[in-house]
């Protein structure tokens, strides 16, 4: 293949959805959103703009932002179940632009050029580009194995941080889990917490971009890093945004929390808000019509209602797996995904036909080293015309593995993918 011919500056999801643009009939299970809400709950919240002011679409004034921070704040503490001193106050969060720029603050903050972190991985591929672009940290990454259960353990993590010199900065995690679809155990956890902050200089970085969307009742509980004991107020942040979990992925909101002085001192003072600003619009939108409506109680109710969706969409996605034989990591218990073991299948997949220039754009992922994994993701497309996100794009270590995400479409639409999926595997004959 030639490589040189792939679009490096587009993500994995980017190309799926460009492919899916050019093939209509594709359905596009890779990237990772939710429509569950929109039709039904949000189109009337977001569908009237026309009180509109003209102080909305200026620039965002001290005084809004620090409402939106409260506001949110107060929200989010609720949502964490957090009491007395750990709730967060707006002083403790940063609007910016998604939680993509929330990690990349942190990394600015955090790190010095050069400096590394600890990744565990399988994990969402765009850590790659909030830490290393620009902040030019490096990912160290924690390698978990399907063999392993792809588990996470405080052995993995001190062997990789012993083994890295100068010393890592850092330890991110993402809970809940993508792709994994998990609730991080809170026992484990807690052991690499202990760890992290009494043996080593570390800060603990967690992604919870998904933390409200629970399905059922998960087999651990979320337990978020700042409900966690050991607890740090200087070495502990999280980053959290709406994209994910009320569906608005295109608004990219979300925010940088954490209760460390000199973090907050350094994005602050170096206007990194500024740069990766949650702006006006978004905040007349976000703050005015979702988190303010029926005094905050709307969110509130939206997050329970959100939850049954969820289990329902996950229930009716599980049985059309399940009915085709499809297999699976675990039981997905939080996030959006099924991980799907297609380990079987490597190596059945034919060769693709000889493809245009256009046809190559879009085509396959560069990121897929393992070539058998690069051509059951391009039979996949061809043959079932859906698009899942092969594993090594999310740096697995082991080839086969593809997330398919099961929000991303009304439920109609992800039946027939699995259909037109479990169709297309039992053509390879394993
Ligand atoms: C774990 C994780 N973190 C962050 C993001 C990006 O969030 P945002 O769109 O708010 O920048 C994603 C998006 O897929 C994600 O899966």
């Amino acid at each position: 293949m030639n490589l040189s011919m792939m679009p490096y500056h587009l993500s994995p999801e980017e190309r799926t959805t460009l492919y899916g643009n050019q093939n209509p009939n594709m359905i596009n299970l890779a990237v990772a959103e939710n429509v569950l809400l929109f039709e039904k709950y949000l189109k009337n919240v977001f569908g009237d703009c026309s009180n509109l002011s003209v102080s909305d679409v200026k620039y965002v004034t001290a005084a809004t932002f620090e409402d939106l921070q409260r506001t949110a704040a107060e929200f989010l503490s609720d949502s964490y179940g957090l009491t007395g001193d750990r709730r967060l106050g707006g002083e403790d969060i940063i609007g910016v632009s998604g939680v993509s720029a929330a990690l990349e603050c942190l990394a600015f903050s955090i790190c010095e050029p050069g400096d590394s972190v600890l990744l565990p991985t399988p994990c969402w591929q765009g850590f790659e580009w909030c830490l290393s672009y620009r902040p030019n940290v490096r990912l160290i990454k924690i390698p978990l194995y399907p063999a392993e259960g792809f588990e996470l353990t405080l052995k993995a993590v001190i062997a990789a941080y012993s083994s890295t010199e100068p010393k890592p900065r850092a330890l991110v995690l993402t809970n809940p889990h993508n792709p994994l679809s998990i609730n991080y155990d809170p026992a484990v956890l807690r052991s690499i917490y202990e760890w992290v902050l009494n043996q080593t200089d570390m800060h603990i970085i967690s992604d919870e971009i998904y933390f409200h969307s629970q399905v059922g009742v998960p087999r651990h509980k979320f337990v978020s890093a700042f409900a966690m004991e050991p607890y740090s107020k200087d070495r502990v942040h999280a980053a959290w945004g709406f994209a994910k979990d009320f569906g608005v992925s295109g608004f990219k909101a979300g925010f940088v929390m954490t209760r460390a002085q000199a973090v907050l001192n350094k994005i602050k003072s170096q206007r990194m808000a500024s740069l990766s600003p949650f702006d006006s619009l978004k905040i007349f939108m976000l703050l005015g019509k979702l988190l303010k409506r029926d005094s905050g109680q709307f969110i509130r109710r939206l997050v329970p209602v959100y939850q049954k969706e969820l289990t329902n969409q996950f229930t009716l996605a599980k049985q059309a797996l399940d009915r085709n034989g499809i297999k699976y990591f675990g039981t997905p218990e939080a996030a959006q995904f099924f991980w799907l073991d297609l380990t079987k299948y490597l190596g059945r997949a034919p060769d693709a036909p000889v493809m245009s220039a256009k046809e190559m754009r879009f085509w396959a992922h560069p990121e897929v080293e393992d070539e058998r994994e690069r051509k059951l993701d391009a039979y996949i497309k061809r043959r079932a015309e859906v698009a899942l996100l092969p594993g090594q794009t999310m740096f697995c270590p082991a080839p086969g593995w593809f997330r398919l995400c099961f929000t991303c479409e009304e439920i109609d639409k992800v039946t027939e993918a699995i259909q037109r999926l479990a169709n297309a595997l039992k053509a390879l004959g394993a």
